[in-house]
């Protein structure tokens, strides 16, 4: 059986490349598969800290974004993590399965951890074995993400593996990581290095969700690039990580390939490129923001989705995590 599992965390800032990387595929898949949980993870989010009701604003937020994307709930099924007790039942069993050797290696634990590494909490370090949890506590089969995720992914395959090695029988399905389309590592775009993220304290660095249509036009413009225009061919892009993005943007949103766009802007300056990017973001994000708008004055209705959704999550989760109960012997009447 197949199902889709995926998350993204309420901390704020939902920007391009979570809508690139992730949502924008699960619209797609929605039609593919019958069966997908998409999932606001607000136990994640708390790993670092966050404002009580930002949380809950930001919540309902992301909840409203993912369907003025067009994940149709009606289809889905759409929850906020903490409203179904299972995923920290498992989490506390795969802090008992996965080795600190293995969380060892983790780079997002170490990129999000900075230099003091003594003053992050236990949860950022645990934070895979959560993840890994959210997913096969449904049984997830297959898992649509940006490639910042790929290495959790690997992980959440191991603590599979390993549960269903030392327990005796093949509980958890090995999930396969769906890495789909040119928009699955969108940079910064002061800073062709790093990622798109939420946390980067320059609002100039990302492209957020709820960013006007003046906003969004100037950040394009002021992105940083090189003093050499665009080249014809994708060789030309190599070493050149500020102009491979925003041409990687142009493609992903336009839903055209790097060579194709590179054929109609190769030989001109950024001056236009950016002008005719800038327009072509505002065309696709608009709709989606104006329908963000709408659900976020309706509150209820969106907070409504989520208990829904968590309800319908709840009766898949309950007897996996019985039969994993079951599995590790915890004694049950
Ligand atoms: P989060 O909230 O950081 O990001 C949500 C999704 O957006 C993708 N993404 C990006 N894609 C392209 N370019 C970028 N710059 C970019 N930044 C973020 C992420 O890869 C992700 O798909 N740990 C996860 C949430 C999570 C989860 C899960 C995902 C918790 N449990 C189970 C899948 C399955 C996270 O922090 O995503």
């Amino acid at each position: 059986m197949k199902r889709i599992f995926s998350g993204v965390q309420p901390t704020g800032n939902l920007h391009l490349g979570n809508y690139l990387g992730a949502i924008r595929n699960w619209v797609r898949l929605q039609d593919d598969f019958d069966d997908c949980l998409f999932c606001v993870v607000d136990m994640h989010a708390i790993t670092v800290w966050q404002d009580p009701d930002h949380l809950r604003a930001n919540t309902l937020e992301t909840a409203s974004a993912m369907m003025a994307a067009g994940v149709d709930a009606s289809r889905n099924v759409i929850f906020n993590q903490s409203q179904v007790a299972g995923h920290a039942e498992l989490a506390w069993i795969f802090n008992c399965v996965a080795r600190l050797g293995w969380l060892e290696r983790m780079t997002q634990f170490k990129e999000k951890a900075g230099k003091d590494k003594e003053r992050a909490s236990v949860g950022l370090y645990a934070y895979p074995n959560l993840m890994a949890a959210d997913i096969l506590l449904y049984k997830g089969t297959h898992v649509p993400v940006g490639e910042d995720q790929k290495q959790h992914l690997e992980l959440a395959r191991d603590i599979a593996a390993k549960f269903n090695h030392d327990y005796g029988q093949e509980t958890f399905p090995i999930v396969e990581p769906m890495i789909l389309g040119t928009g699955t590592r969108i940079m910064s775009l002061k800073n062709g290095a790093s990622k798109m993220s939420k946390s980067d304290p320059s609002d100039l660095s990302r492209i957020n969700m709820t960013d006007d249509a003046g906003s969004i036009i100037r950040k394009i413009r002021k992105a940083v690039t090189d003093p050499d225009g665009l080249p014809s061919e994708e060789v030309g892009l190599e070493g050149r990580p500020e102009a491979a993005n925003l041409v990687g943007i142009f493609a992903a949103l336009a839903g055209r390939d790097i060579a194709d766009v590179l054929s109609q802007f190769g030989g001109q300056g950024f001056g236009t490129f950016k002008q005719v990017l800038g327009e072509l973001a505002v065309d696709k994000l608009s709709p989606i923001q104006d329908e963000m708008r709408r659900l976020m004055a309706d509150q209820t209705y969106v907070g409504q989705v989520l208990t829904d959704g968590a309800v319908q999550a709840g009766a898949i989760a309950g007897p996996v995590i019985e039969e994993v109960k079951d599995r590790v012997g915890f004694f049950r009447s």
